[in-house]
């Protein structure tokens, strides 16, 4: 390797790291139930959006919420945690892209009980109406997106 070729190899690394560290962040842990089918059609469409997820089969999803932050009256069947973000419930995984590049202050995103249509409630053409919520350390929530009809 001559001189040129030695400081074309260290540019182009540092414009790679550099390219790196701006990327939105893809790991997200998942806590759910080992008999949530849903849940796992969930994860099925997070990873066919380009998350890298980690699963972690529980007893009590109850707990799981509570420690990160999910307020009890926006519950749903699985949580998830992806930088720094409490994700609950069936989020679509636009919203969740979305949340990563605005990175607001809020404790996550939650959309409570299992609403029809929703990623992994899939059912057939029918979508119900449901809110996707951006959620405050102080349990205040404010509509993020809108589904369904
Ligand atoms: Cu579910
Ligand atoms: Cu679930």
């Amino acid at each position: 390797m001559n001189r040129k070729q030695f400081l074309h190899s260290i540019l182009g690394t540092s414009l790679f790291a550099a390219c790196g560290s701006a990327q939105a962040e893809t790991h997200m842990v998942v806590y759910k139930t080992s008999t949530c089918g849903c849940c796992g059609n969930w994860v099925k469409h997070l990873t066919s959006n380009g998350f890298v997820v980690e699963i972690h089969d529980v007893n009590d999803i109850v707990s799981e919420g509570r420690r990160l932050g999910v307020p009890d009256n926006l519950r749903s069947c699985h949580t998830g945690s992806i930088a720094g973000y409490a994700i609950e419930g069936h989020v679509p995984a636009a919203d969740i892209k979305r949340l990563l590049a605005e990175k607001p202050q809020a404790k996550g995103l939650a959309v409570p009980g299992m609403p029809v249509g929703s990623p992994g409630m899939e059912n057939g053409s029918y979508v119900e109406r449901y809110s996707v919520l951006l959620f405050s350390e102080d349990g205040t929530s404010e509509v993020y997106s809108t589904y369904g009809g």
